[in-house]
């Protein structure tokens, strides 16, 4: 009896940790199948021993994301979970349920796709999007309304004339894959913690407090569900179709179906066709289409009855770990990865996977030889998300956190409160040095034309220990290197050349500060317009900048107070590199179409196809001639190609108008 009360103690301990990796850290150690395996078995147990329920039970609650950043609204439907089930067999018990509840009637079951991302109750009156609200605890969500405004394709102003005067429209913010990559590469770049899927990418852009950052990172919607005392009409899925035409995106991937083997058939067909999707989906809904049927039926207090979510499995395989591996990154972050044996998964080989931080290793009790379960959820490498420790072999060796620095022998450090270890010897670790140039150099900063093993070669043959010596490098010391020939040499030095007239605000990104990416250095440039100004200034002012909080402004800080980045500063601004705003050359220029791929597409009015490839380009977008996925959209003139727009209407990409791109390129321009 002592050892079960334990054991509910325990899986609600995890349960409540998991639930605290998903919903406030956005970052879930585990697949929702476990997850949803582990509340079930605790639900069992506190049926069975009643004696140990407890209010306070991660069953007796879903979990919540409420946070304290925002204003908290009550919702006035409370806003349900699905019931999940996992099998053909569970299918047919919803089926027969529902049969029975309505006492042998005929009905129909729409279905739908289960769009991975995160809820959203939008609350439309007159037409007119007046608050948007995030599940929080089912009762009670954050008023988020700043920043749903700032998604295009959830309408602000209703068209059409017949919808309720006030009516709820619920549904999914999603974002994206190709923004979901986009926003990782960056976030890799800056060597910022990766969203390990684009579901929580979602839910941790909705809970930014700047609708700027919100409105660039390209979050798209699906709505599903309507709720209100006037709706038009008496089926959930006339009025779905009715909600498309005042504006909302609503999924075609709809249909009603009369007999349960059209509800399989839907679901075999999406398991495989949501691959070619733009947006994650982790399963299907299946929803009792009449509402006074749904009525009739009833919910319990945590879902519907006439409602269930089949979940597709995740892809997952076992293999052994051979080795972890401790990397070095540019700033000095120690990453663990495991080193697998190579396993088939979901199409591709898998040799490695993200093991996170110490606490992540902690946490499985890693030994070498582990049997380890992976997956690749929306992942971009996969993680191993179970360990099988009654398989572990005998006398295998623990996994243990490195101590000291894997490169340069430091001894690391674990800052309080953080998860992650790092060396703290910024200047004197080859892959920090390294990786400090190839930032320099890139395309986004200095954009000198050098390949990062060109930096390897330079370093490891005692030419370059920092940026500035980038400047002194000569056709001399290069003709000396393996591979180097006059013509490869001219072109490098033109381009170091070229480097000095980069923008003050991308040489502010290339000093590689912990966590002043693109678009923080561009905000600090804009409030300090010289070097000098940002090196005076004191972390009050600091923090007082867009997208600077206290962390980075105290690395900004460490960052002019070191001595040898001073000094490098100096031959950095002696070598001619531009360490101050150039206010006319910023109106011009602009990063609005950073990370998006446009199609042009007919004919145009107000400027050539040309002018408008050119004016992509200025303002940092690429241009790409076919359609694909990655397409973010379609300027189309007159007479566009029916098979272009064909492919652009199949895989949903916008199409814009002239009008409507010159507008986006020059409201709201410097
Ligand atoms: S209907 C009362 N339909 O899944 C019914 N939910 O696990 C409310 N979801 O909280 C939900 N796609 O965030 C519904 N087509 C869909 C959905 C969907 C995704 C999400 C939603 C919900 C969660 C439940």
């Amino acid at each position: 009896m002592q050892n079960i009360k334990q054991h509910i103690e325990t899986l609600r301990a995890e349960i409540e940790s998991h639930n605290r990796n998903y919903y406030d850290l956005f970052q879930p150690r585990i697949s929702d199948y476990e997850f949803d395996q582990k509340l079930k078995e605790l639900e069992e147990l506190e049926k069975e021993y009643p004696q140990f329920a407890d209010a306070n039970s991660p069953t007796q609650r879903v979990g919540s994301d409420v946070s304290e950043k925002f204003a908290q609204i009550e919702h006035q439907y409370p806003m349900l979970s699905l019931a999940n089930t996992y099998s053909e067999g569970e299918i047919m018990e919803f089926y027969n349920r529902t049969t029975k509840a309505l006492l042998g009637e005929e009905f129909e079951i729409v279905c739908e796709l289960k769009y991975d991302g995160t809820s959203i109750s939008l609350i439309y009156e007159n037409g007119l999007l007046t608050q948007a609200i995030t599940r929080g605890d089912g009762t009670r969500g954050d008023d988020v309304t700043a920043n749903v405004r700032t998604i295009r394709s959830i309408p602000l102003k209703l068209t059409g004339s017949d919808y309720p005067a006030k009516f709820e429209i619920r549904g999914e913010i999603l974002m994206p894959w190709s923004a979901f990559n986009q926003l990782n590469e960056e976030r890799s770049a800056n060597e910022e913690s990766l969203f390990a899927n684009p579901r929580n990418a979602a839910a941790g852009t909705l809970k930014t407090l700047d609708p700027q950052v919100v409105a660039n990172r390209k979050l798209d919607s699906y709505l599903y569900y309507l709720l209100g005392e006037n709706l038009l009409a008496d089926t959930h899925f006339a009025n779905l179709q009715a909600a498309r035409d005042w504006g909302f995106k609503i999924s075609d991937a709809t249909k009603v179906c009369h007999v349960l083997e059209e509800v399989i058939e839907f679901i075999n067909y999406w398991d495989k066709e949501r691959h070619n999707l733009p947006v994650a989906t982790d399963g299907i809904v299946l929803k009792v289409n009449s509402l006074r049927q749904q009525r009739s039926i009833g919910m319990t207090a945590k879902s519907p009855r006439w409602a269930i979510a089949y979940k597709f499995q995740a892809e997952s395989a076992e293999t052994r770990l051979l080795s972890v591996e401790f990397s070095v990154g540019r700033t000095g972050v120690i990453t663990p990865v495991a080193n697998l044996e190579p396993v088939l998964l979901s199409g591709t080989i898998v040799k490695r996977a993200s093991l996170y931080n110490e606490d992540a290793i902690e946490e499985f009790d890693l030994h070498i030889g582990d049997l380890c379960s992976v997956e690749k959820g929306g992942e971009i490498i996969p993680k191993i998300t179970r360990v099988n420790r009654e398989m572990r072999l005998p006398d295998s060796i623990k996994v243990r956190f490195v101590e000291n620095c894997p490169a340069c022998g430091t001894k690391l450090e674990r800052p309080e409160g953080e998860a992650a270890h790092f060396c703290p010897n910024h200047l004197g670790c080859a892959p920090q040095i390294k990786g400090g140039i190839e930032l320099f150099i890139s395309r986004k900063a200095m954009n000198i034309n050098v390949g990062s093993e060109s930096i390897a070669q330079f370093y490891d043959a005692g030419l370059i220990k920092n940026s500035a010596d980038l400047y002194d490098l000569t056709a001399d010391d290069l003709l000396k290197l393996d591979r180097w020939q006059k013509k490869s040499v001219d072109k490098f030095l033109e381009s170091v050349e070229q480097s000095k007239q980069v923008a003050y605000e991308r040489v502010l990104y290339a000093l590689g500060i912990p966590g002043v990416g693109e678009t923080g250095a561009k905000k600090l440039a804009k409030i300090f317009h010289t070097l000098d100004d940002l090196m005076q200034a004191s972390l009050e002012q600091l923090v007082g900048v867009d997208e600077v909080g206290a962390v980075i402004a105290q690395n900004i800080h460490n960052y002019f107070s070191n001595k040898e980045n001073r000094q490098i500063l100096l031959r950095l601004k002696k070598h001619g590199l531009q360490m101050a705003l150039d206010e006319s050359a910023l109106a011009q220029q602009s990063d609005k179409l950073a990370g998006q791929t446009i199609v042009i597409s007919g004919v145009f009015t107000h400027h050539s196809r040309d002018e408008y490839k050119a004016m992509i380009e200025q303002n940092s977008g690429k241009n790409a001639v076919s359609i694909s996925k990655n397409t973010t959209f379609v300027l189309a003139g007159e007479n566009m190609g029916p098979e272009k727009l064909k492919k652009a209407e199949k895989l949903g990409i916008k199409i814009m108008n002239e009008e409507e791109f010159l507008n986006m390129i020059f409201i709201d321009y410097a």
